[in-house]
C-alpha cells in the first residue's frame, strides 16, 4: 500500500527520500514519485512502475533540502503517471497521501467552482488545492493543512510541502501509519520505521489525528484543534540488516528460513517450567483471562488462517468456544456476543484498515455487548491496533517485508499456542504443550533441510495452471494458507479443501493436469486422509505429499510423498507450513515472478 517518505535537512534530499522509498517497495505500489523545493520552486518527477524507474528519470542531481515521496498503489484512478503523487496545486502545494478521502467528490465541484483545475483522477488531488486555497488568505502551510483535514472524511497520512516554504513540512495522519524521524539538523516523516533506518534510529510514533510541523532543526507535534503534544521520542532497536536482504536472493527466502529463531524469540520469557505464562503479557491479564469464556478471533488473509487454526485448539483443548472470522465481514453483520467474550485480532501489520474497523466495532459496543477484553497479537510495536488494544502479544518474527507473510504467520500461530494455554484449564496438557513449544524451532530447522528436495518438486507445478490443496482438521486452514502463498506470488490458481469434502465436488476437477497438495502428519486424521488421497489416486490425479515419516505413505506412481520429521500434533501447524511456503517460492522462482512484490498486492491494507 502506499508509502510516504518526506525530509527537511541541510543536505540536499533527494538520494535520503530515494533510499525510503527503495525501503518502503515491500508495500506494495505500482508507480512512484518526488517533489523537492528548491529556490521557490517545486520540481517534481513521477514515474510508472518501480522506483527504479524513478531513480533513472531522476538522474544524478536533484538539487533542494526540502522534499517528499511516495509509491502508490491505486485506489482512484488507473496506474498512470498523471495519478501517481505528489500531486501539486498550482506549483505552490505538494501533497503525497496514504489511505483514502471519502468526500472527494463533493470537495472538488466545490474547488472546481473556485476555478481549480484537476489534473488527476485521484481522491488525493483535492487535498493539494484545499490546502492551497486556505493558503490564499496568508495562512501557514501548517493552519492550511490543519483546515484543509477538518474537512476531510476517510483516512489519511498525508506529508505536504510548499514551494515559499523552504524548510517546512507539515504531515498528519488519522487511520493510516506515520512516524517521525528525529535526526541531527534534520527530520523526517515516513510510513514506516523501516524507510529511515539508514539516517536515523529515533522515532516519534505518530497517534491518530496527531500533525507534525518540522523544519531541519525543529519540529512540534500538535493536535486537530493546534494544541501542543508531549509525544516521546523512542529509540529503535532494528538493526538495518533486519530490513536487508544479506546473502538471500529474495526476502521471502530470507524470512522463511528466520522462522526457527523467530519462533523461539516469540515463546522466550512466556514460559515456566510447566505452563505458559499468561502474566508474561500484562500484569491484569491472568484475571481477565482466567474469566474468558468464549473467543472470537478477527483477522484478514493470512492471518485469518492462523486464527483457523486456533479454533480447533481453542474448541478441543481449553473447551471454549471459538469463532473466527474474516474483519471485513465480522462487523457488517451484527455478530452475536457471547458472554465474556475475549476479542482477538491477528495481523503482521497492526495497521489492516478492516482488522482495525472491526477492533473499533467491538470496543464501541463494550462489555454490555458480551465482550470482556481485546487482545492484538501482532508483529510490529506501536501500531494502530497495539495502541487501541487492552492486551498485547506480540509475534517476535522482525520485520517481515515479503509481501506473502511467512514467519508473521506461523509465529502467530506459536501466540495462538500460548493463547490457548492461558485460556485453558488444564494444567497436565499445558506442561506438555511447554516441551512441544520448546521443541519447534528445532523441527522447523529439521523441515527447513527439505528445501532442495521442494524445489526440485516445484518443477511439477511450473507448466500447471490450477492446484488443489487438501487437509483435515487444523490442517485444513494450513492447506488454505499453502494456496494462498502459491496463488500470491506464483499466480496459480489454487484451492484448499478439506480432505473430507473433496468428494462432494472439487473431485470432478481431479486429472492429471491438476496437482494436489496434501499435508498428512501421524494424527488421528491419517487415516482418513489416506483414504481421500486414494480418491484422488483413483482418478489418475497427481498427489504432491508432506507426510510424517512415519505414516506409511510411500512414492509410487501417481504420488509423490516427502517425509516430514516426526512433530508432536500440537505444533504440527507450524512444521507443515513450512513445507508450502517453500513450494510457493520454489515455483514463483522458477516461474520468474517478483516474489516480494507480486502484482496488484500490497504488504499492508490501509483502505477497507
Ligand atoms: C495483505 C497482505 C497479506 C496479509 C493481509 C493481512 O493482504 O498482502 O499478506 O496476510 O494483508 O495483513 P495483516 O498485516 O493484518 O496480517
Amino acid at each position: 500500500m502506499c508509502g510516504i517518505v518526506g525530509a527537511s535537512a541541510q543536505r540536499e534530499v533527494a538520494p535520503i527520500l530515494l533510499e525510503g522509498l527503495r525501503r518502503l517497495e515491500y508495500r506494495g505500489y505500482d508507480s512512484a514519485g518526488m517533489a523537492l523545493v528548491d529556490h521557490g520552486r517545486i520540481e517534481r518527477t513521477r514515474a510508472v512502475g518501480k522506483v527504479a524507474a524513478l531513480a533513472e528519470r531522476l538522474g544524478e542531481h536533484n538539487p533542494g533540502t526540502l522534499g517528499i515521496a511516495h509509491t502508490r498503489w491505486a485506489t482512484h484512478g488507473g496506474v498512470n503517471e498523471a495519478n501517481a503523487h505528489p500531486h501539486v496545486s498550482n506549483g505552490r502545494v505538494a501533497v503525497v497521501h496514504n489511505g483514502i478521502i471519502e468526500n472527494h467528490e463533493a470537495l472538488r465541484s466545490r474547488l472546481r467552482d473556485a476555478g481549480y483545475q484537476f489534473d488527476s483522477e485521484t481522491d488525493t488531488e483535492v487535498v493539494a488545492h484545499l490546502i492551497d486555497s486556505y493558503r490564499a488568505d496568508g495562512s501557514s502551510l501548517a493552519e492550511a493543512v490543519r483546515r484543509a483535514v477538518a474537512e476531510l472524511h476517510g483516512a489519511y497520512a498525508l506529508a505536504v510541502v510548499a514551494a515559499d516554504d523552504p524548510e517546512t513540512l507539515v504531515a498528519t495522519r488519522r487511520g493510516s501509519p506515520l512516524v517521525l524521524g528525529v535526526g541531527i539538523g534534520e527530520h523526517f516523516v515516513a510510513s514506516d520505521v523501516a524507510a529511515l533506518l539508514p539516517v536515523t534510529r529515533r522515532f516519534v510514533y505518530l497517534e491518530e489525528g496527531d500533525m507534525v510541523t518540522l523544519t531541519p532543526d525543529y519540529f512540534e507535534v500538535t493536535d486537530a484543534d493546534g494544541r501542543v503534544l508531549d509525544r516521546p521520542v523512542q529509540e529503535s532497536v532494528l538493526s538495518i540488516e533486519a530490513t536487508e536482504k544479506g546473502a538471500y536472493r529474495h526476502f521471502m527466502l530470507k524470512e522463511i528460513h528466520e522462522q526457527p529463531r523467530a519462533l523461539t524469540d516469540t515463546w522466550q520469557g512466556r514460559l515456566s517450567d510447566n505452563n505458559v505464562l499468561a502474566s508474561s503479557i500484562g500484569p491484569e491479564a491472568e484475571a481477565l483471562l482466567a474469566r474468558v469464556e468464549a473467543v472470537h478471533i478477527v483477522a484478514c488473509g493470512t492471518s485469518s488462517h492462523a486464527g483457523m487454526v486456533a479454533r480447533y485448539w481453542i474448541e478441543a483443548e481449553a473447551r471454549l468456544p471459538c469463532n473466527v472470522e474474516l474483519a471485513s465481514e465480522y462487523r457488517y453483520r451484527d455478530p452475536v456476543v457471547p458472554r465474556n467474550c475475549l476479542f482477538v485480532t491477528l495481523s503482521q501489520s497492526g495497521e489492516t484498515a478492516d482488522t482495525l474497523a472491526a477492533l473499533r466495532y467491538a470496543k464501541s459496543l463494550g462489555e454490555g455487548a458480551g465482550y470482556l477484553a481485546t487482545l492484538a497479537i501482532c508483529n510490529k510495536p506501536e501500531t494502530s491496533l497495539t495502541r487501541e488494544s487492552d492486551l498485547i502479544m506480540m509475534t517476535r518474527a522482525g520485520p517481515e517485508i515479503g509481501v506473502a507473510s511467512t514467519k508473521a504467520f506461523t509465529t502467530q500461530l506459536m501466540c495462538l499456542r500460548m493463547l490457548t494455554a492461558m485460556i485453558g484449564r488444564g494444567p497436565d496438557r499445558a506442561e506438555r504443550v511447554v516441551g512441544d513449544i520448546r521443541g519447534v524451532g528445532s523441527a522447523v530447522e529439521r523441515v527447513l533441510e527439505l528445501d532442495s528436495a521442494i524445489s526440485h518438486l516445484a518443477e511439477h507445478f511450473v507448466d500447471k495452471q490450477h492446484a488443489l490443496f487438501l487437509g483435515r482438521g487444523p490442517m485444513y486452514p494450513i492447506a488454505m494458507e499453502g494456496a494462498l502463498k502459491l496463488k500470491e506470488i506464483s499466480y496459480l490458481h489454487a484451492e484448499a479443501y478439506a480432505a473430507g469434502e473433496l468428494k462432494h465436488g472439487p473431485l470432478a476437477l481431479v486429472d492429471e493436469d491438476m496437482p494436489v497438495v496434501a499435508v498428512a502428519p501421524n494424527n488421528e486424521w491419517l487415516e482418513k486422509v489416506k483414504s481421500n488421497l486414494q480418491e484422488v489416486r483413483a482418478r489418475g490425479g497427481k498427489l504432491y505429499v508432506f507426510a510424517d515419516e512415519n505414516s506409511g505413505l510411500e512414492t509410487e506412481p501417481g504420488i509423490t510423498v516427502l517425509d516430514m520429521p516426526h512433530v508432536p500434533d500440537t505444533v504440527a501447524p507450524i512444521a507443515y507450513t513450512i513445507p508450502l511456503q517453500l513450494l510457493a517460492y520454489h515455483v514463483a522462482v522458477a516461474k520468474g515472478t517478483d516474489v516480494d512484490q507480486p502484482r496488484n498486492l500490497a504488504k499492508s491494507v490501509t483502505v477497507e
